[in-house]
């Protein structure tokens, strides 16, 4: 099943691979590596290896796994099914920035709207530099 969404207009403009790089660069790097190839300055350290996120069509029959991706990044329902996990559960940590982040003279805003626009982007970003 596609998520519908990430073709909507909003995922073309605010939520786009450019901004899916920028985060790149600095959340994900670190592990992943600068070209993705899982070999970040952190990766001899984690006693998991961190995959290389160039190959997750070619991985997985030539087809980019979208929800499984989405999923995987925002790690929240995995924790919750499976413990704990080498990568952090980035959901939480982008729940608890756009929460210090909300501005109340500005108007309520839903914090799951930010996590889902930058797991959104993350998973554009990757989806751009498949080989
Ligand atoms: C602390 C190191 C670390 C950081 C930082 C990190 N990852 Fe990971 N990542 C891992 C490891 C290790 C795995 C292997 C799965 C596991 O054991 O959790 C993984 C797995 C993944 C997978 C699943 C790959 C597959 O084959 O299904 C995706 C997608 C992913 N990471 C994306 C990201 C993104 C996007 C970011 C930044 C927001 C990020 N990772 C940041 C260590 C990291």
């Amino acid at each position: 099943m596609a998520l519908a969404f990430l073709s909507s207009p909003a995922a073309a403009t605010g939520v786009g691979a450019d901004a899916g790089a920028k985060q790149y660069a600095e959340h994900c790097a670190i592990c992943h590596g600068a070209a993705a190839k899982g070999d970040g300055p952190l990766a001899e350290l984690l006693i998991a290896p961190p995959p290389d996120l160039t190959g997750l069509s070619a991985r997985n029959g030539g087809t980019f796994p979208e929800e499984r991706v989405y999923r995987t990044i925002d790690g929240r329902a995995d924790i919750r099914a499976h413990g704990t996990r080498a990568m952090p559960a980035w959901g939480s940590a982008f729940r608890a920035k756009a929460e210090e982040a909300a501005d109340p003279s500005t108007g309520p805003v839903n914090p799951e709207n930010v996590v889902t626009a930058r797991i959104l982007s993350l998973v554009r970003y990757l989806e751009s530099i498949q080989e």
